[in-house]
């Protein structure tokens, strides 16, 4: 396709990690990307020498700069990644979380119905779900977070709904479960500052960055005592981003699907197969529960294999951890 005839789609936060994840997708499907990121938690550097596309340094609250891009060009979609995502600090500063990704997600949907933009992808969570009854998780279970971090998200898939019944604003909510690896080419990894997730802080460890990892809690009713979550590579989540801006396009309806393996691992598992994959010790140290921590958490991916015919490519704990391993030697190392 000729550069002036690719569909242009906007990535808020694609400076960071998904983002710049679908960034790469989307232009190996052919589109033309250009991000708007504050740069808050982004990496200009990546987007310099990985990505390669055009960045708007700029904050999604800022309605004078979306309705000035809007005017710029014509974009097909918008794929919003932009958001804070700290759930330890959403508790401790929920005014924060409320205004940058619900007052920031409203300013950039009103913004987009001015601009006659309506189509729109959405970086949704598992922790909208708050404790489940029921595992691997449906997407019709019902949704009660825990947290103000959940909540914001939940209260943005509301606002999604009724933007379609009012505005013909078609949405796919994408509700994660843990993102993890990264680029196998090595181009982009994770590198959050400050990194709360357990496969960066395991590899750090493995590096030699951290003494140990802390396992919290080891008494759950699962099998290990440990936490089990449901890991899924980052590039599956990148190519289940295309298939739901491409459903969009061909007129599907606006929905939500879980992205997970509906396969859980536990902490002690993980570490464990690190320990394999990097050949290091990495000592792990029991400490207590933390408050708001569910035992489990799987996600079923079902619903988007079936509608979205997504086909996760990296479906392996292991593959997983040899990518972030890889990344994180050569972005982390000295
Ligand atoms: N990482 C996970 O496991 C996970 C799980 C579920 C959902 N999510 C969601 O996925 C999205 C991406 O997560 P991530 O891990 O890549 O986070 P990230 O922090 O690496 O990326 C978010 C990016 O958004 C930018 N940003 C934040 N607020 C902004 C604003 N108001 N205007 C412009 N740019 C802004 C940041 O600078 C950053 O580059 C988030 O919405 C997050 O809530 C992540």
């Amino acid at each position: 396709m000729k550069p002036d005839q690719q569909p242009t789609i906007l990535v808020t936060g694609g400076a960071g990690y998904i983002g710049s994840h679908a960034v790469l997708a989307l232009k190996q499907a052919g589109y033309h990307v250009v991000i708007l990121d504050n740069l808050v938690y982004g990496h200009q550097d990546l987007v310099d020498a990985a990505l390669k596309v055009e960045l708007v340094v700029g904050d999604t609250n800022d309605r004078a700069l979306l309705d000035q891009l809007f005017a710029s060009r014509r974009f097909d979609a918008v794929m919003h990644f932009a958001a804070y995502a700290y759930v330890g600090e959403s508790v401790t500063h929920p005014d924060k979380y409320y205004r940058n990704n619900v007052i920031g997600t409203l300013t950039l949907l009103e913004a987009m119905v001015a601009a006659d933009i309506k189509t729109f992808v959405f970086s949704s969570t598992c922790a909208t779900y708050g404790v489940p009854t029921e595992v691997p998780i449906p997407e019709d279970h019902v949704q009660n977070p825990i947290n103000p971090y959940g909540a914001t998200k939940l209260m943005v898939e509301r606002i999604l709904a009724d933007f379609d019944v009012a505005y013909g604003l078609k949405s796919v909510c994408f509700r994660y479960f843990n993102a993890a690896g990264a680029d196998p080419e090595g181009r982009i990894g994770e590198d959050h500052n400050p990194e709360t997730h357990l496969i960066p802080l395991v590899l750090m460890t493995a590096l030699g960055q951290r003494e140990s990892i802390a396992m919290f809690g080891t008494d759950y009713p699962t099998p290990d005592g440990t936490c089990v979550r449901d890991y899924i590579h980052v590039n599956d989540l990148a190519d289940a981003h295309v298939l739901g801006l491409e459903y969009l396009r061909q007129g599907g309806a606006s929905d939500r699907f879980n992205l997970g393996n509906g396969n859980g691992f536990s902490v002690k598992e993980v570490i464990e197969a690190a320990r394999e994959v990097t050949g290091k010790s990495i000592p792990a140290v029991a400490q207590e529960r933390r408050p708001g921590d569910p035992p489990a958490l799987v996600g079923s991916g079902d619903k988007a294999r079936q509608v979205l015919g997504w086909n996760p490519q990296y479906a392996d704990l292991k593959l997983i951890l040899q990518h972030a391993w890889a990344w994180h030697q050569k972005r982390h190392a000295g």
